[in-house]
């Protein structure tokens, strides 16, 4: 998944028109992640502050890479955001830098000096403990193809330049992006676990609003399956929790046309939004909510 080169062409509508190139977006997460929804922060920021309320809780129950978490904790649109990821690997991360040693992490992301052999012997090796599981996912995310993770996604080989693996791997930049959320976490919470149970114990709270983004899996030629160890989800459960939700949510998907079935049947607002990647293709998401969008 491009990182730098998704533009996105419209907003919530008509509202904003001028196009938002992600390359501006603070990036302030340490993954490059697969469905990553950085091109998605202005929008997020602009709808979260449009709400006739200051939420209390941000509950982001598919958390991925965090972006829309990092950057409303960032600017302190609300008291706290809670992620919830239910991939080990991706929890290893989080947990190190919101409540364990990301010292050590920081440092051996620092301190490498990467090779093909060394990244090899790293991502193979058993990880003993949560601190060294973190730095493997995070060497993983970084050399692997388009970030993904997933078993059976190999080594980056020919990087950009020429750099083979060395070309995503920027380590100043990452030890930044971890100093940043550890300025910010007392904004910040994190649990391992499933999405469902967390929708369901913060559901009764209307000042707590969500960000709910699921792998998506509806459709056959869907990637979800590909892209992450996870990727099951009832989608029409998901809808029915989130119209029982007394606060406010958005939802979001690749455009198809079941999702707007879905969308429909349960009364909920969607706006379909262009957008465009690298190779200046277009494709289209749904931003759906319980408010107007
Ligand atoms: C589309 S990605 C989220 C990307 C994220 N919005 C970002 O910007 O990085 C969906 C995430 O949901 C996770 N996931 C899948 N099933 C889950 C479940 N039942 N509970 C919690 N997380 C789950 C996947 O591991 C994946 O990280």
């Amino acid at each position: 998944m491009p990182e730098l080169n998704m533009q996105q062409l419209t907003v919530f509508g008509d509202e904003q028109s001028e196009i938002v190139n992600v390359a501006k977006v603070k990036q302030l997460s340490p993954f490059r992640y697969p469905g990553g929804k950085t091109w998605l922060v202005p929008g997020f920021l602009r709808w979260l502050q449009s709400l006739s309320y200051k939420p209390e809780y941000l509950v982001e129950p598919f958390a991925g890479g965090g972006i829309i978490s990092l950057s409303t904790a960032y600017h302190g649109l609300v008291d706290k955001c809670v992620m919830v990821e239910k991939d080990e690997d991706v929890a290893s991360v989080w947990k190190t830098i919101l409540y364990g040693d990301w010292e050590w992490l920081v440092n051996q992301i620092q301190s490498i000096n990467l090779t093909v052999e060394a990244a090899r012997k790293i991502i193979n090796a058993p990880a003993d403990s949560c601190e060294e599981m973190a730095f493997k996912t995070i060497l993983k995310n970084r050399v692997c193809h388009g970030g993904v993770m997933a078993n059976g996604s190999g080594l980056l080989k020919y990087g950009e330049n020429g750099k083979g693996i060395l070309s995503r791997w920027y380590p100043d930049t990452l030890a930044k992006r971890i100093n940043t959320i550890v300025s910010i976490k007392d904004r910040l919470d994190f649990f391992e676990g499933d999405a469902f149970d967390y929708i369901q114990e913060c559901g009764n709270n209307e000042k707590t609003c969500f960000f709910v983004d699921p792998p998506y899996t509806a459709s056959k030629k869907k990637a979800g399956k590909r892209l992450y160890r996870y990727s099951e989800v009832d989608h029409d459960r998901l809808s029915r929790m989130l119209k029982n939700v007394k606060g406010k949510f958005m939802l979001t998907y690749d455009y198809d046309e079941a999702i707007i079935n879905l969308a429909e049947k349960y009364g909920f607002n969607y706006k379909k939004i262009p957008m465009k990647g690298t190779h200046n293709s277009i494709r289209y998401e749904l931003i759906i909510s319980n408010t107007s969008v």
